[in-house]
């Protein structure tokens, strides 16, 4: 059975004593009911440090949100895998529709993070979805593949064991349109089927696949019980210990 995963991602939000507080609301409620899911709060750099000691690691996962598509050196400003790995930290989210867009990330330039938090031990939720104008003209389905084979496909299969996908379409996210149950599990299917094409059915069963977007507490259990959905990418709802809670509690 492959993972079922709620990760948060907080993005530009929070100072560190807010975030400390958050992660610790969201602590104290696991610690009342273990999760029957892997739980993952991705926060900003400066958090990541502070959230791995706040939290109980068998509880919750720390990723970061981000990470550079150099090695090290002369890149003022840039925090490397390697730097993301030194603070605790397991995941890191990239490829991000929101990194996409306004800070140019490439294919390329992707397909060099993804091999560099690889390479640093750290797993990686890989994000992939159409804009509103892709799916009116019908192209979701080539927009992923092509997101899939410009950043990924280059991976072994024992690589690609530790990525995470998450389909994001970009018209869902903070917009408070939801893509429906059935709309998101066609475009999961169709994902695993493209990893089954190229790393054969029994890689693609294992890959977890996350549904990001306006996911909240109310939509969340319906989501989560289609059968290829294996849990979902949180912005805004990560946001309130209680809010996030709600989502992990549709897997109880
Ligand atoms: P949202 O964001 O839940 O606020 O729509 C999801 C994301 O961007 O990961």
């Amino acid at each position: 059975m492959r993972n079922k995963i709620v990760a948060g991602n907080w993005k530009m939000n929070k100072t560190l004593q807010e975030g400390i507080e958050l992660a610790k609301g969201v602590n104290d409620l696991l610690k009342k009911n273990a999760p029957k899911c892997t739980v993952i709060l991705g926060t900003p750099f400066i958090h990541l440090t502070e959230v791995v000691k706040t939290v109980d690691n068998k509880l919750i996962k720390v990723s970061a949100e981000n990470c550079a598509d150099k090695e090290k050196g002369a890149y003022t400003g840039e925090v490397s895998a390697a730097m993301v790995k030194s603070t605790g930290a397991e995941y890191v989210i990239l490829g991000h529709s929101e990194r996409r867009g306004y800070y140019g990330e490439t294919y390329e330039i992707l397909k060099e993070k993804v091999q560099l938090a690889l390479a640093n031990g750290l797993k990686v939720i890989f994000c992939i979805g159409e804009s509103l104008e892709e799916r009116e003209a019908n192209k979701q389905n080539a927009v992923v593949k092509a997101e899939l084979e410009g950043s990924v496909f280059n991976l072994s299969a024992a690589e690609f064991a530790n990525i995470v996908i998450a389909y994001e379409p970009i018209w869902a996210i903070g917009t408070g349109k939801t893509a429906t149950s059935d709309q998101a599990e066609e475009i999961h299917a169709y994902i695993r089927s493209v990893i089954a094409d190229k790393y054969g059915k029994e890689v693609a069963e294992n890959t977890s696949i996350l549904y990001g977007g306006s996911c909240k507490a109310s939509n969340a259990k319906e989501l989560f019980a289609k059968p290829d959905i294996d849990g979902g990418l949180i912005g805004g709802a990560s946001l309130k210990p209680e809010d996030f809670y709600g989502i992990i509690e549709a897997y109880n």
